[in-house]
Protein backbone atom coordinates (compact mmCIF):
# COMPACT_ATOMS: atom_id res chain seq x y z
CA UNK A 1 0.00 0.00 0.00
CA UNK A 2 1.67 3.43 -0.83
CA UNK A 3 0.50 6.47 1.06
CA UNK A 4 1.89 9.97 1.25
CA UNK A 5 2.21 10.01 4.78
CA UNK A 6 2.92 7.22 7.74
CA UNK A 7 -0.17 8.41 9.82
CA UNK A 8 -2.61 7.27 6.18
CA UNK A 9 -0.38 4.36 6.20
CA UNK A 10 -0.35 2.61 9.30
CA UNK A 11 -4.31 2.87 11.48
CA UNK A 12 -3.26 0.96 14.41
CA UNK A 13 -0.25 1.75 16.11
CA UNK A 14 -0.59 -1.28 18.97
CA UNK A 15 -1.46 -3.91 15.72
CA UNK A 16 1.49 -2.57 13.57
CA UNK A 17 3.98 -3.11 16.76
CA UNK A 18 2.54 -6.70 17.63
CA UNK A 19 2.38 -7.69 14.44
CA UNK A 20 6.18 -7.18 13.41
CA UNK A 21 7.03 -8.34 16.93
CA UNK A 22 4.91 -12.05 15.73
CA UNK A 23 6.60 -11.93 12.18
CA UNK A 24 10.43 -11.69 13.81
CA UNK A 25 9.91 -14.57 15.84
CA UNK A 26 8.90 -16.88 13.40
CA UNK A 27 12.16 -16.00 11.16
CA UNK A 28 15.11 -18.27 11.40
CA UNK A 29 17.89 -16.75 13.42
CA UNK A 30 20.25 -16.73 10.05
CA UNK A 31 21.87 -14.39 7.73
CA UNK A 32 19.61 -15.14 4.92
CA UNK A 33 16.48 -14.44 7.42
CA UNK A 34 17.99 -11.02 8.92
CA UNK A 35 18.05 -10.27 5.07
CA UNK A 36 14.54 -11.39 4.02
CA UNK A 37 16.46 -13.82 1.89
CA UNK A 38 19.13 -11.80 0.33
CA UNK A 39 22.04 -13.26 2.53
CA UNK A 40 23.96 -13.20 -0.44
CA UNK A 41 24.31 -9.43 -0.35
CA UNK A 42 25.30 -9.43 3.22
CA UNK A 43 28.90 -9.04 2.27
CA UNK A 44 28.44 -6.06 0.09
CA UNK A 45 26.73 -4.14 2.25
CA UNK A 46 29.35 -4.56 4.88
CA UNK A 47 32.22 -3.27 2.56
CA UNK A 48 29.91 -0.36 1.81
CA UNK A 49 29.18 0.34 5.34
CA UNK A 50 32.95 -0.20 6.24
CA UNK A 51 34.66 2.48 4.04
CA UNK A 52 31.20 5.25 4.92
CA UNK A 53 32.11 4.59 8.89
CA UNK A 54 36.02 4.73 8.05
CA UNK A 55 36.30 8.48 7.03
CA UNK A 56 34.50 9.59 10.39
CA UNK A 57 37.11 6.99 12.86
CA UNK A 58 40.46 8.16 13.75
CA UNK A 59 42.63 10.41 16.18
CA UNK A 60 42.33 13.95 15.67
CA UNK A 61 40.03 16.75 16.25
CA UNK A 62 36.28 16.02 15.22
CA UNK A 63 37.33 12.44 14.70
CA UNK A 64 34.71 9.49 16.12
CA UNK A 65 36.19 7.66 18.82
CA UNK A 66 36.47 3.80 18.82
CA UNK A 67 35.25 2.34 22.74
CA UNK A 68 31.82 1.36 22.24
CA UNK A 69 29.15 1.16 19.37
CA UNK A 70 25.32 0.45 19.66
CA UNK A 71 23.89 -1.92 17.31
CA UNK A 72 20.39 -1.00 17.02
CA UNK A 73 17.74 -3.88 15.75
CA UNK A 74 20.93 -5.68 15.81
CA UNK A 75 19.28 -9.01 15.23
CA UNK A 76 21.80 -12.14 15.61
CA UNK A 77 24.31 -9.47 15.27
CA UNK A 78 25.41 -9.65 11.31
CA UNK A 79 26.31 -5.93 11.61
CA UNK A 80 28.15 -6.61 14.92
CA UNK A 81 30.18 -9.36 13.89
CA UNK A 82 31.58 -8.27 10.57
CA UNK A 83 31.12 -4.62 11.03
CA UNK A 84 31.55 -3.24 14.72
CA UNK A 85 33.69 -5.32 16.68
CA UNK A 86 36.61 -4.96 14.22
CA UNK A 87 36.03 -1.81 14.79
CA UNK A 88 35.30 -0.90 18.38
CA UNK A 89 36.36 -2.06 21.54
CA UNK A 90 33.16 -2.81 22.85
CA UNK A 91 29.71 -3.56 21.10
CA UNK A 92 26.29 -3.35 22.90
CA UNK A 93 23.22 -5.10 20.88
CA UNK A 94 19.29 -3.96 21.13
CA UNK A 95 16.69 -5.63 19.39
CA UNK A 96 13.27 -6.59 20.10
CA UNK A 97 13.88 -10.77 19.47
CA UNK A 98 14.75 -12.41 22.34
CA UNK A 99 15.47 -15.76 20.11
CA UNK A 100 17.94 -13.70 17.84
CA UNK A 101 19.73 -12.21 20.88
CA UNK A 102 20.08 -15.94 22.39
CA UNK A 103 21.68 -16.74 18.59
CA UNK A 104 24.37 -13.96 18.66
CA UNK A 105 25.73 -14.70 21.80
CA UNK A 106 26.89 -18.24 19.67
CA UNK A 107 27.16 -16.49 16.27
CA UNK A 108 29.67 -13.70 17.56
CA UNK A 109 32.23 -16.74 18.68
CA UNK A 110 34.84 -15.69 20.80
CA UNK A 111 35.10 -11.72 19.50
CA UNK A 112 31.29 -11.95 21.14
CA UNK A 113 33.43 -11.76 24.78
CA UNK A 114 33.68 -7.74 23.65
CA UNK A 115 29.64 -7.33 23.77
CA UNK A 116 28.73 -5.79 26.89
CA UNK A 117 25.08 -5.75 26.83
CA UNK A 118 22.27 -7.55 24.85
CA UNK A 119 18.95 -5.39 25.36
CA UNK A 120 16.10 -7.13 24.44
CA UNK A 121 13.63 -4.06 23.99
CA UNK A 122 11.56 -2.45 20.82
CA UNK A 123 13.28 0.76 19.99
CA UNK A 124 10.46 2.64 20.48
CA UNK A 125 11.24 2.35 24.26
CA UNK A 126 14.49 1.80 24.64
CA UNK A 127 16.57 4.27 25.99
CA UNK A 128 20.35 4.46 25.36
CA UNK A 129 22.88 5.72 28.25
CA UNK A 130 23.32 8.84 28.14
CA UNK A 131 27.11 9.88 26.75
CA UNK A 132 27.99 6.11 26.26
CA UNK A 133 28.27 5.46 22.36
CA UNK A 134 31.10 6.60 19.52
CA UNK A 135 28.42 5.37 16.93
CA UNK A 136 25.00 4.19 17.50
CA UNK A 137 24.21 2.31 13.88
CA UNK A 138 20.54 1.71 13.18
CA UNK A 139 20.34 -0.80 10.06
CA UNK A 140 16.96 -2.08 8.35
CA UNK A 141 15.01 -1.10 11.43
CA UNK A 142 13.56 2.38 10.91
CA UNK A 143 10.16 1.10 9.52
CA UNK A 144 9.17 -0.89 12.11
CA UNK A 145 8.69 2.81 14.46
CA UNK A 146 6.18 5.24 13.85
CA UNK A 147 7.27 9.03 12.85
CA UNK A 148 6.95 9.73 16.32
CA UNK A 149 8.67 7.24 17.99
CA UNK A 150 12.00 7.41 15.15
CA UNK A 151 11.97 10.77 15.63
CA UNK A 152 12.01 10.39 19.92
CA UNK A 153 14.45 7.23 19.27
CA UNK A 154 16.96 9.65 17.61
CA UNK A 155 16.93 12.52 20.23
CA UNK A 156 17.51 9.91 22.93
CA UNK A 157 20.19 8.53 20.54
CA UNK A 158 21.73 12.01 20.41
CA UNK A 159 21.76 11.77 23.68
CA UNK A 160 23.78 8.07 24.38
CA UNK A 161 26.79 9.98 21.92
CA UNK A 162 30.09 10.56 23.49
CA UNK A 163 32.12 13.62 21.94
CA UNK A 164 32.19 13.33 18.20
CA UNK A 165 29.80 10.31 18.17
CA UNK A 166 27.68 9.54 15.30
CA UNK A 167 24.53 8.22 14.62
CA UNK A 168 24.11 5.75 11.45
CA UNK A 169 21.28 5.20 9.74
CA UNK A 170 20.92 2.68 6.88
CA UNK A 171 17.70 1.62 4.99
CA UNK A 172 15.49 1.31 2.06
CA UNK A 173 13.97 4.18 0.57
CA UNK A 174 11.06 4.35 -1.01
CA UNK A 175 10.51 5.93 -4.82
CA UNK A 176 7.68 8.48 -3.46
CA UNK A 177 5.55 8.32 -0.03
CA UNK A 178 5.27 5.75 2.78
CA UNK A 179 4.92 2.39 0.79
CA UNK A 180 3.49 -0.36 4.16
CA UNK A 181 4.63 -3.91 3.89
CA UNK A 182 1.46 -5.61 5.39
CA UNK A 183 3.67 -9.71 5.96
CA UNK A 184 6.61 -7.89 8.22
CA UNK A 185 4.38 -4.86 8.84
CA UNK A 186 7.13 -2.38 8.31
CA UNK A 187 6.76 0.71 5.87
CA UNK A 188 9.64 2.06 3.84
CA UNK A 189 9.62 5.76 3.44
CA UNK A 190 10.98 8.62 1.19
CA UNK A 191 14.50 9.53 1.39
CA UNK A 192 12.55 13.41 2.12
CA UNK A 193 10.91 11.99 4.78
CA UNK A 194 13.34 10.01 6.40
CA UNK A 195 15.86 13.89 6.38
CA UNK A 196 12.47 15.44 7.49
CA UNK A 197 12.02 12.94 10.68
CA UNK A 198 16.57 13.66 11.46
CA UNK A 199 15.40 17.62 10.91
CA UNK A 200 12.56 17.21 13.90
CA UNK A 201 14.82 15.49 15.58
CA UNK A 202 17.30 17.86 16.01
CA UNK A 203 20.08 16.46 14.07
CA UNK A 204 22.40 17.29 10.97
CA UNK A 205 22.78 15.06 8.50
CA UNK A 206 26.59 15.36 8.17
CA UNK A 207 26.97 12.82 4.95
CA UNK A 208 24.79 10.99 2.87
CA UNK A 209 25.69 7.76 0.45
CA UNK A 210 23.66 4.98 -1.66
CA UNK A 211 24.61 1.63 -1.49
CA UNK A 212 26.05 0.61 -4.64
CA UNK A 213 25.87 -3.11 -6.40
CA UNK A 214 22.81 -4.10 -4.54
CA UNK A 215 20.36 -6.28 -7.07
CA UNK A 216 17.87 -3.83 -8.95
CA UNK A 217 14.80 -5.89 -7.92
CA UNK A 218 15.27 -4.01 -4.39
CA UNK A 219 14.83 -0.75 -2.44
CA UNK A 220 17.40 1.77 -3.22
CA UNK A 221 19.55 1.85 0.22
CA UNK A 222 20.74 5.08 1.92
CA UNK A 223 23.36 5.22 4.47
CA UNK A 224 22.86 8.71 6.42
CA UNK A 225 25.32 10.25 9.20
CA UNK A 226 24.22 12.18 11.44
CA UNK A 227 24.84 14.25 14.67
C1 LIG B 1 15.68 -6.77 8.68
S1 LIG B 1 16.25 -7.33 10.26
C2 LIG B 1 17.81 -6.47 10.30
C3 LIG B 1 18.78 -7.00 11.31
C4 LIG B 1 20.14 -6.28 11.32
N1 LIG B 1 19.98 -4.84 11.49
C5 LIG B 1 20.89 -6.58 10.04
O1 LIG B 1 20.96 -5.69 9.17
O2 LIG B 1 21.39 -7.70 9.92
C6 LIG B 1 15.22 -6.36 11.38
C7 LIG B 1 15.50 -6.56 12.84
O3 LIG B 1 14.77 -5.59 13.57
C8 LIG B 1 14.19 -6.19 14.71
N2 LIG B 1 13.05 -5.35 15.09
C9 LIG B 1 11.83 -5.28 14.52
N3 LIG B 1 11.07 -4.35 15.13
C10 LIG B 1 11.83 -3.82 16.13
C11 LIG B 1 11.60 -2.82 17.10
N4 LIG B 1 10.44 -2.17 17.19
N5 LIG B 1 12.61 -2.53 17.96
C12 LIG B 1 13.79 -3.21 17.89
N6 LIG B 1 14.06 -4.16 16.98
C13 LIG B 1 13.09 -4.46 16.10
C14 LIG B 1 13.87 -7.60 14.31
O4 LIG B 1 13.77 -8.46 15.42
C15 LIG B 1 15.08 -7.91 13.40
O5 LIG B 1 16.13 -8.44 14.16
Amino acid sequence: MLAARMVDAVEDETAFYSKAERYWQEVPPTVDGMLGGYGSISSIDINGSKKFLQRFLGDGKGKTGTSCALDCGAGIGRITKRLLLPLFRTVDLVDVTQEFLDKAKTYLGEEGKRVENYFCCGLQDFEPEPGRYDVIWIQWVIGHLTDDHLMRFLQRCQKGLRPDGLIVVKDNVAYEGVVLDEVDSSVCRELALVRDLVCKAGLRVLHEERQENFPDEIYQVYTLALR
